[in-house]
């Protein structure tokens, strides 16, 4: 059988113009040229040629003569609340098979109040919320106590949060939410702030979905986070550590994963995705999120599992490519 080609559609740091009044991490979703040159390796190393694709602009020039057999996105779309499902939907169009969810799951788990009515109508625990669209609309929330976390209602990779997010008062809750409003011109999501300790769970796979390792989220030397959290200054330094797997106990690490599959399921996540939790003081975890589409960087915990469970990072990737190509019932593999 001649070789098969994957194409690769991603979206560059690069790709990114920085307009008036935009965030310092208004491109921090997007990737380095050298994650997606990793990730092109690691397809090759499973015996596939690739093709670099780059974004949904770029794809839809090409559609017509793209000349692959499957697509790998990792493109996060450059604007608006369906950006993550371009490239998908325009794959879909085309009918070119693709690795990882379709554009409806990837539209309905970046918009994080979509996502939260889905765990809610699944019985999937999640923080108590809120959603402020204008600073008028900041009135009655008797449901959730303070203090509470304020994050933008359709962003990924920590954007918008800074140790002024978690909130607790009416005052800081009112200088929080204007500012998410007024600087990434989208609603406010409002959380109950669950103190405690933090942990992902990646899951790969379809009809037997593998279940990795559970990561614990380890900030400024310490496990019990408390009041700590991930925000954007945290992410882009190095007082975050990953510990894998979490020192947990049986019970716990049961109930977490169990979520983290329910999830999952929920969304229609397709391939590989990751859920982020916090737990509670008394041991109850709460569902933040599910990203159907985690960052595969060398330097994320994608690589931290493979290392765990044994494997070298291309086999990981293999693992994602293969889990699609069986989906789609593909014959690629040599
Ligand atoms: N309700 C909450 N209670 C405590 N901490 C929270 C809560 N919501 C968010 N956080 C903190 O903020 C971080 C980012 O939140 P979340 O996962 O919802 O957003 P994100 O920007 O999409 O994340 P990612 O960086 O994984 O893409 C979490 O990892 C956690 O540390
Ligand atoms: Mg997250």
């Amino acid at each position: 059988m001649p070789m098969k080609t994957v194409g690769l559609t991603y979206d560059l740091k690069t790709d990114y113009k920085f307009k008036k009044g935009d965030p310092a991490d208004a491109n921090a979703e997007f990737d380095h040229p050298s994650t997606i040159d990793v990730i092109a390796k690691a397809i090759q190393s499973n015996g596939f040629k690739t093709k670099l694709i780059g974004n949904a602009t770029n794809l839809m020039e090409q559609i017509d003569s793209l000349g692959v057999d499957i697509v790998f996105n990792i493109s996060e779309g450059l604007t608006g609340r369906n950006r993550e499902s371009q490239v998908p939907m325009l794959l879909e169009m085309a009918g070119v098979p693709f690795v990882g969810a379709d554009a409806l799951t990837l539209g309905l788990t970046l918009d994080k109040v979509m996502a939260k009515k889905i765990f809610i109508a699944d019985g999937i625990p999640t923080p108590k919320f809120f959603e402020v669209s204008s600073m008028e609309a900041l009135t009655n929330f008797d449901h959730c106590k303070f203090p509470l976390i304020v994050k933008p209602r359709f962003e990924g990779s920590s954007k918008g949060l800074s140790e002024s997010s978690r909130v607790e008062d009416m005052q800081g809750l009112k200088k929080q939410v204007e500012f998410i409003i007024k600087t990434y011109k989208q609603p406010a999501l409002v959380e109950e702030f669950i103190s405690g300790s933090e942990f992902t769970v990646a899951i790969v796979g379809n009809e037997t979905p593998e279940i990795m390792p559970i990561v614990q989220i380890k900030i400024d030397g310490k496990l019990q986070l408390k009041d700590k959290f991930y925000t954007f200054a945290r992410i882009t330094s190095d007082r975050l550590e990953y510990i894998c797997p979490a020192k947990i106990n049986e019970e716990l690490k049961n109930k977490i994963n169990d979520l983290a599959l329910r999830v999952y399921r929920a969304v229609d996540c397709q391939d590989f995705g990751r859920v982020d939790f916090r737990v509670d003081s008394s041991g109850q975890p709460y569902v933040l999120e599910i990203n159907p589409l985690p960052s595969l960087s060398t330097e994320d915990v994608f690589m931290l599992l493979a290392t765990t469970i044994g494997i070298t990072y291309e086999q990981m990737i293999g693992k994602i490519l293969n889990s699609a190509i069986k989906r789609h019932g593909l014959d690629l593999v040599k």
